[in-house]
């Protein structure tokens, strides 16, 4: 007898291999929790990304710096149990590759065994190459990301757009290819301009996702609270309102307290129910 079976065949970096190939692009949102990436996933997004932006979206810190290993696989953990076929990301923390190559590839290997990712993101460029090399030796997937990379924000002097001028453009072009050197599977450009971000993009093999580097990248990557408008602290420019869920929660919380306070809420509906005569001999 003929059997239907329902297989889902989860997406693996082949799977972006094959879409930078064919031209398709790639979708890549964050998620730090199950019922998020859980909808995320239902919606057939490629890959999901476990940022350290959850500092700030989740933790309320004023930037990356803060978040910890512990951070990465709590939310990882939580991702991935519901997540069935999007490809996970998971963020590598300031400080948990930088330091050796050593820290670097037992900090991925966390975060594969204990998170459950399918694969790390780390930022630099040519200084990371060893780490990058290392962790791709043991079999974990890695990708890279250059340009305004948030745990720089110190070294930088805020959040500012990089690659301008001739001297940054040019480091990064060969930022790009040395990361797709040391292995990367895929590379996020995050804050440079798009005319850079289109040359690197032909230049490289491999994937380049972008975040504010323009639509001639091979996929693109947004944080789920900008692109829903529930993350109020600042508007970057190249994030989209694609929905206005802030308004919409803080609506429904409005509309929550007012039945509470007036009674309305829990209605007989929402209500359990007991026999009266259990009620009646109850003292
Ligand atoms: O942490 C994050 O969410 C990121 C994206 C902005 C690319 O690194």
């Amino acid at each position: 007898m003929e059997r239907n079976i329902n297989i889902y065949m989860k997406n693996t970096i082949e799977t972006f291999r094959k879409q930078k190939l064919n031209g398709d692009k790639i979708t890549m949102l964050t998620a730090y929790d199950y019922s998020t990436a859980k909808l995320i996933d239902q919606s057939g997004i490629d890959s999901i990304l476990v940022g350290d932006s959850l500092g700030m979206t989740m933790l309320g810190y004023d930037s990356t710096l803060s978040v910890t290993m512990e951070d990465m696989i709590h939310h990882t953990k939580a991702v991935s149990r519901g997540v069935e076929n999007a490809l996970i990301v998971a963020d590598m923390p300031f400080m948990s590759y930088q330091t050796s190559i050593y820290d670097a590839v037992v900090n991925a290997g966390r975060l594969i065994k204990e998170g459950n990712a399918h694969a790390v993101k780390l930022e630099g460029g040519a200084t990371v190459c060893e780490q990058i090399k290392a962790i791709v030796d043991c079999q974990i997937p890695v990708m890279a990301h250059i340009g305004l990379t948030p745990q720089s924000i110190n070294a930088f002097g805020g959040f500012k757009v990089q690659g301008k001028s001739q001297e940054t453009a040019q480091r990064l072009i060969d930022d790009a290819l040395k990361v797709q050197e040391a292995g990367a599977f895929a590379v996020v450009l995050e804050g440079i301009p798009s005319k850079l971000a289109k040359i690197i993009t032909e230049k490289l093999d491999i994937a380049t996702i972008g975040i504010g580097a323009g639509a001639d990248c091979d996929g693109q990557v947004l944080v789920y609270q900008d692109m829903l408008a529930m993350f109020s602290d600042f508007k970057p420019k190249f994030v989209k309102y694609f929905a206005n869920i802030g308004e919409v929660m803080t609506s429904a919380f409005m509309e929550y307290s007012k039945e509470v306070k007036n009674g309305t809420f829990p209605s007989a509906e929402h209500c359990y129910k007991i026999d009266d005569d259990i009620i009646e001999r109850l003292h």
